[in-house]
């Protein structure tokens, strides 16, 4: 039988749980791929949770060279996280031969090309199915199942802790603040949420799940990008009443006229399948030319989750001849024929604060059909010591028409626009 020794590189929750599932489900592999995976070593300061999962003292390595030079390990698992020193042992790894498996959106997003350089000059495996939605296998989706087709969209929500906060607000009204507190009591936010809050995590896994399906490189820094900690739970309710659930979306386009891509706070109209995916679940909607709609749903994060997505690369490796390697030119920046849209087009909610008095309307109004904006929907809610929440909804407009609309509403004194939403009907 084939023999694959396997290092794990870090074993917070991803690393442990990949741990967990090729200690438990080695006989099961053994029988069903014919090929034996052993953990031969781990790399891990922390001593006492290595051996906390059972791993014998002897295969606790001290440093990423005794990794390197061990004949017995055929694939290393990067779980450590963040830029270094994942990136200089993913680089020693590979220039030592062995193939990666890693679930570091943000290493690979921001170096996969220097990355693959390595990979392919060592005839090494780079895999990163992990790196982008968990458990959700969405890369290989990508890499091989919908290679039929020209992507022209791809929406997501493609980060967990946003969702269970988005989730929680809508559910009990609470605010931002409430919710992130207790969802960093129960584990689902990390003490230091900010790049999962405001909207990083989603950037860099957008860029990597973009330029897969737009087959050119889409760097992370072409992504518009709004977080979900300004998101008042009043917009929450007076979108539910409207029929819209809020979520923070992942946005990739790919027209006639460029790319576009953005991650920020999105009303999703209630029978659209992503409005239902609640908690820290996360899906991706993809619209092929030849498949037309596909949605991948389940867990975005999580030990097992993400540690099922390391092992079916580890096994794919395995079990696979040659290397795997992403489907466009992976440039460090942007193919300078690509064309990125900035002043995309949305419908958009619009909550103003007004004074309540004869007239104000029709000014409000004025300033929206000075910019060619078409109003599909004005609501006024009750009046509260004079001032008025008026809710307005767009049909499609260009952003930087309602930036504009925006900024000379704030500055004509008889309005106050308190909330700019986009929403996808
Ligand atoms: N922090 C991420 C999330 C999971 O909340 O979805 C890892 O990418």
């Amino acid at each position: 039988m084939k023999k694959v020794g396997v290092a794990i590189l870090g074993l917070g929750v991803v690393g442990g749980g990949t741990y967990k599932i090729l200690t438990e489900h080695r006989e099961f592999y053994n029988k069903n791929h014919g090929v034996d995976i052993s953990v031969e070593a781990v790399l891990e300061l922390n001593r006492e949770r290595a051996m906390a999962l059972g791993i014998d003292e002897s295969k606790i390595a001290s440093n990423i060279a005794e990794i390197c030079s061990n004949s017995e390990i055929d694939v290393v698992v990067e779980s450590i996280g963040g830029i270094e020193p994942a990136k200089s042992f993913v680089l020693a790894v590979l220039n030592s031969g062995k193939s990666v498996v890693t679930s570091n959106k943000e290493l690979y997003c921001k170096y996969s090309h220097e990355l693959e350089k390595v990979a392919k000059k060592n005839d090494c495996g780079l895999y990163f199915e992990a790196s982008c939605v968990g458990g959700v296998p969405v890369i290989r989706a990508l890499l091989d199942n919908l290679q039929g087709n020209k992507i022209t969209s791809l929406t997501g929500i493609i980060n967990g802790t946003t969702n269970y906060i988005l989730s929680k607000m809508s559910d009990c009204g609470a605010s931002y603040t409430d919710v992130l507190k207790e969802a960093q009591k129960l584990g689902y936010a990390e003490a230091d949420p900010t790049s999962d809050v405001e909207g990083y995590d989603a950037v860099y896994k957008l860029s990597i799940l973009s330029s897969l399906s737009f087959h050119t490189k889409v760097p992370y820094t072409e992504i518009y990008r709004e977080g979900i900690t300004s998101v008042d739970p009043t917009d929450i309710q007076y979108g539910k009443q409207l029929g819209y659930a809020l979520k923070l979306l992942a946005v990739g386009k790919n027209g006639e006229n460029g790319i576009e891509v953005r991650v920020h706070p999105t009303f999703i109209k209630s029978n659209h399948p992503l409005a239902n995916v609640n908690d820290s679940y996360n899906a991706v909607y993809i619209t092929g030319d030849s498949v037309e709609d596909v949605m991948l749903y389940g867990r975005g994060a999580g030990a097992l989750p993400t540690g099922s997505a390391i092992v079916g690369d580890i096994i794919y490796c395995a079990t696979h001849q040659g290397s795997n390697y992403s489907t466009f030119k992976n440039t460090e920046k942007a193919d300078p024929a690509t064309k990125f849209i900035k002043n995309f087009e949305s419908e958009y909610y619009l909550r103003l604060s007004v004074k309540d008095k004869t007239g104000v309307l029709s000014k409000i109004t004025s300033h929206f059909s000075k910019h060619g904006i078409s109003i599909s929907q004005v609501i006024q809610e009750k009046a509260e010591n004079g001032q008025v929440p008026l809710i307005i909804l767009t049909h499609h407009t260009l952003e930087n028409d309602v930036k504009k609309t925006v900024d000379e509403l704030n500055a004509s004194g008889v309005a106050r626009v308190a909330a700019i939403i986009r929403v996808i009907s």
